[in-house]
C-alpha cells in the first residue's frame, strides 16, 4: 500500500468482527515489526503474541477502570514488556537526561500497527492497562514493566475510516532555512 494510504487508513479501531486472526499473521506483524529502530540497537523489549481463547482471557487487563470496553470483543494482543536497556544506553541516557527505551517502545508500537494495516488487519495501541494483572497472566515477575498492548483484529463490518484530525501544520511544523 501506498505509505500515505497506509498512514490514512491506520487508525484506533474499536469495534472487532468476529473473525479471527491467524497465529501466522499475528507473528508476521511482531516479525515485522521488530525490524523498528532503537537506541544503539538495543530492542528493549520482548513481545507476547495473545490470541484465540487466552485473548478472550486476556481482556480484562486493557479494562482497567472501565475503560476499553469493546476490548472484550478484540481476537487478539500484542503485549509489549520493557526491558532492561544495556549499560552503554543507560551511559547515554544519563548523559542526555533522555529516557530512550518509551521512544524504543513507541517507535515498535507504531511499526506493529503499520504492519498489520498493511496487511488488512487492524489495531488499537493501549496504554489503559493493569501491569499486575498482564504480569500475573503471563507468569512472570509483579514489577515487570508492560508500557503498551496493542489491540489486534479484523474491523467489524461497515466501520469507517475516519478522516484524522490533527493539529494544524503550521501550530507543528516550522521550516529553517
Ligand atoms: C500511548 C498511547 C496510548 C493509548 N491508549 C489508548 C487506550 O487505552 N484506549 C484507546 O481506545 N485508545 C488509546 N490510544 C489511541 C489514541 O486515542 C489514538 O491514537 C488517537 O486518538 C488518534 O487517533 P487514531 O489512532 O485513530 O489516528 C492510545 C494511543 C497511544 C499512542
Amino acid at each position: 500500500m501506498n505509505l500515505e494510504n497506509l498512514f490514512l487508513k491506520r487508525q484506533s479501531t474499536r469495534e472487532y468482527g468476529a473473525k479471527p486472526v491467524s497465529d501466522k499473521d499475528l507473528l508476521e506483524i511482531c516479525r515485522l515489526a521488530k525490524l523498528a529502530p532503537s537506541a544503539i540497537n538495543s530492542q528493549p523489549y520482548r513481545l507476547y503474541a495473545v490470541n484465540g481463547a487466552k485473548a478472550k482471557e486476556f481482556a480484562k487487563n486493557v479494562q482497567l477502570m472501565g475503560s476499553n470496553k469493546w476490548a472484550s470483543d478484540c481476537p487478539a494482543f500484542i503485549v509489549i514488556e520493557q526491558g532492561k536497556p544495556p549499560i552503554l544506553e543507560r551511559l547515554g541516557q544519563k548523559i542526555t537526561k533522555t529516557e530512550f527505551v518509551p521512544i524504543d517502545i513507541g517507535i515498535l508500537a507504531a511499526y506493529i500497527t503499520l504492519a498489520a494495516e498493511n496487511m488488512g488487519i487492524q489495531t488499537c495501541i493501549l496504554g489503559m492497562r493493569d501491569e499486575k494483572g498482564i504480569a500475573e497472566f503471563l507468569g512472570l515477575a509483579t514489577e515487570t514493566k508492560f508500557p503498551l498492548v496493542i489491540a489486534v483484529g479484523y474491523a467489524a463490518e461497515g466501520y469507517p475510516v475516519r478522516e484524522k484530525t490533527r493539529k494544524p501544520f503550521a501550530d507543528t511544523v516550522k521550516l529553517i532555512k
